[in-house]
């Protein structure tokens, strides 16, 4: 049974650094199974609010849930339970370990959940195939390309299925056809359940996805899935039932 709640819900969210409001009383629910783009002009809080979203910075006022989860009420040993289980991130500079094959890459990122080496490079080894490197499985950061890493980072977001997948301008760093590769490959996540929230400067590819959410001086300037579209939207993206 697909849980019926948000995957992500924030309540009058805000985040200020000094004097700096990256993000003020902002209201967002994104709906299991979404692709939402969040696009903005350089310092408008994207980043701000795409890391509370994976609870990577916590809030200065306001609630945030994750899965269902009120991240204030969890102490750090949950909160880093509810990261590994729940949320991958993928970010614009890959964040690869330089040295080390692709296929450890990803099996580390299952270090901690109690799994044999055996098991953790298997599970590797099907991710890599999933985003098409089942050929890349030994090469090191710098024997790949920018698109190919991208895709090793992706495996790695991916490999615990978790529901929601974060990324920060996966595509900044690509040209134009690994960055169409890369988001085909979102797409593909998408479409095979995972919750995808990306942030993009690409109007292109911000025009390509199902929701956009922009922002502007930390706040929620515009929402497609807002205002009097919300109905139709809402029936159209519903969240499918699985199985059915
Ligand atoms: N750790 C921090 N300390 C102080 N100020 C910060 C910090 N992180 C972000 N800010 C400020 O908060 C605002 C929003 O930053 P954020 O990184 O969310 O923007 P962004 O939309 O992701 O921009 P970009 O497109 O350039 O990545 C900016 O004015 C930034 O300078
Ligand atoms: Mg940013």
């Amino acid at each position: 049974m697909t849980p019926s709640w948000p995957v992500v819900e924030l309540t009058g969210v805000s985040k200020t650094y000094g004097t700096v409001a990256a993000l003020a009383d902002t209201e967002l629910t994104i709906e299991r199974g979404e692709l939402v783009g969040i696009v903005g002009p350089s310092g408008s809080g994207k980043s701000t609010l795409l890391n509370i979203m994976g609870t990577l910075a916590r809030p200065t006022a306001g609630a945030v849930r994750i899965d269902g989860h009120p991240v204030a009420e969890l102490s750090d040993r949950e909160l880093s339970a509810l990261r590994a289980q729940s949320i991958g991130f993928v970010f614009q500079s890959f964040h690869l370990a330089p040295g080390v094959p692709a296929l450890d890459s990803v099996a580390d990122g299952l270090l901690y959940s109690g799994r044999s080496r055996g098991e953790r490079r298997a599970l590797a080894e099907r991710a890599l195939r999933r985003v098409g490197l089942g050929q890349r499985l030994y090469n090191e950061p710098h024997q790949l390309s920018g698109g190919e890493k991208q895709r090793v980072a992706i495996a790695r977001a991916v490999l615990g299925d978790p529901p929601l997948l974060l990324a920060d301008e996966p595509t900044g760093a690509l040209d134009s056809k690994s960055g169409a590769v890369v988001m085909e490959l979102l797409h593909e996540l998408h479409r095979a359940g995972t919750t995808v929230v990306v942030i993009t400067h690409d109007r292109d590819i911000a025009a390509s996805l199902p929701r956009e959410v922009r922002l502007k001086d930390g706040r929620v300037e515009h929402d497609s899935a807002a205002g009097p579209h919300r109905d139709a939207y809402a029936a159209a993206h519903a969240p499918r039932e699985v199985g059915v």
